[in-house]
């Protein structure tokens, strides 16, 4: 079945609320006849209400890095989801790698603030993904589906197909260690396999997979061809108006 790609730059901690509006103003010049692909950026907190007024009208939406699950309360630094929807934004990442890694993020953790984010009618993109250490080990599967399973426990089918997952090799981010396409394509292969066995064939074929880890102008339609990749999370080539926009271009031809 034919999914809608969608290509999202995680813009990570850059870019404060100017050059995000000359940044989102940028791309909507030269990215607005380009209707095949969802196009996402994911700025800072801070950055967000000027993404949602540059992207007003456009093509493009946006989406935040992080949610708390709670409604609101004591919990000095955090971001609830209704906070986000008042602005508002279209999608949310959620467990992103830096998030696990230097945040101390769990399964359990991203698996609430999923609950939130659908709650609040957000659409999530989780995150998962192996380090190097667990590859050479051979524990990739065992490594995805488990951030799989615990991170969409407690899910509907619904639900699940909503959601946008994204494959993000840890040792593939930042690194310009792209992982190969056959390599990409075997992972999620096993996680729509894996959503396929829990929650049927329509779903499997609906739910959406992104690609993340070093994507760049001259890899994203390579990686794009591949049966199971739907998209990608592009950190360090999403961060200027040429670089993301020439990407977009050659996923949407690839
Ligand atoms: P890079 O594209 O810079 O490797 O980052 C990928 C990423 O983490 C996107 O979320």
């Amino acid at each position: 079945m034919a999914r809608k790609l969608i290509i999202a730059g995680n813009w990570k901690m850059n870019h404060g609320a100017g050059k995000t509006r000359e940044i989102v103003c940028g791309l909507r010049a030269e990215l607005a006849d380009v209707m095949a692909v969802d196009i996402v950026v994911c700025p800072p907190f801070t950055s967000l209400a000027a993404a949602v007024e540059a992207a007003a009208g456009s093509n493009i939406v946006v989406a935040a890095q992080n949610l708390h699950w709670a409604e609101n309360g004591a919990f000095t630094g955090e971001i609830s989801a209704a906070m986000l929807t008042e602005l508002p934004v279209t999608y949310v990442i959620i467990g992103h790698s830096e998030r696990r890694h230097y945040f101390g993020e769990t399964d359990e953790t991203v698996n609430q603030r999923l609950r939130a984010a659908l709650d609040a009618g957000l659409i999530p993109i989780v995150c998962v993904g192996e380090t190097q250490h667990e590859r050479e080990a051979g524990e990739t599967e065992a490594v995805v589906g488990r951030q799989l399973d615990g991170g969409l426990a407690g899910l509907n089918t619904a639900e699940v197909t909503g959601t946008v997952i994204a494959y993000e090799p840890v040792w593939a981010i930042g690194t310009g260690l792209t992982a190969t396409p056959d390599q990409a394509q075997a992972v999620h292969a096993f996680i729509r396999n894996r959503i396929r066995a829990a929650h049927g064939a329509d779903a499997a074929d609906q739910v959406r997979i992104q690609y993340g880890g070093s994507v760049k102008v001259d890899n994203a339609a390579e990686l794009m061809s591949q049966a199971d990749i739907d998209g990608a999370l592009v950190g360090g080539a999403s961060l200027k108006v040429d670089d993301f926009a020439a990407l977009v271009r050659n996923a949407a031809a690839g």
